[in-house]
């Protein structure tokens, strides 16, 4: 059983962001299981960054859609963003001078703030750019 698993809860309606938050949730998978093997800080580090970018990547395609059509949520929205954003950033940065190692309860955090975001905060978007011809 995967660490964290897609459902259909998470579905948005938005295609482009479904396939997104899919490669997210097989990144937190993979990062999980880098961390299951007993992988070295460096491997882990590795499998981090990958996420980390990705992240970035999918923030600024959603934020890009929200600001393109005016949708009002978005400040907040952003500010969730960019305060997860600052936290893993920081962890990056712990992690690689061996401040902080990689923890199931790390690991943990990712997990739940992914499935958080996309229930409570992501999903509230669909309808609105679903209702404007975003697919
Ligand atoms: Fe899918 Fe707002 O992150």
């Amino acid at each position: 059983m995967p660490f964290i698993q897609w459902q259909p809860d998470f579905a948005t309606g938005i295609n482009q962001i479904d396939s997104q938050h899919q490669k997210l949730v097989g990144m937190v998978n993979d990062l999980y299981e880098a961390m299951s093997r007993g992988e070295g800080k460096d491997a882990l580090g590795r499998v981090l960054a990958g996420l980390v970018d990705y992240t970035k990547s999918h923030f600024a395609t959603e934020e890009r859609l929200m600001t393109q059509h005016g949708y009002p949520g978005y400040p907040a929205h952003k500010a969730e963003h960019d305060k997860l954003t600052a936290q893993v950033l920081d962890l990056e940065a712990k992690l690689k001078a061996g401040k902080a190692v990689m923890t199931v309860q790390v690991a943990t955090f990712l997990k739940d703030w992914l499935a958080n975001h996309i229930l409570h905060t992501d999903k509230q978007y669909g309808p609105f750019l679903l209702g404007r011809g975003v697919r």
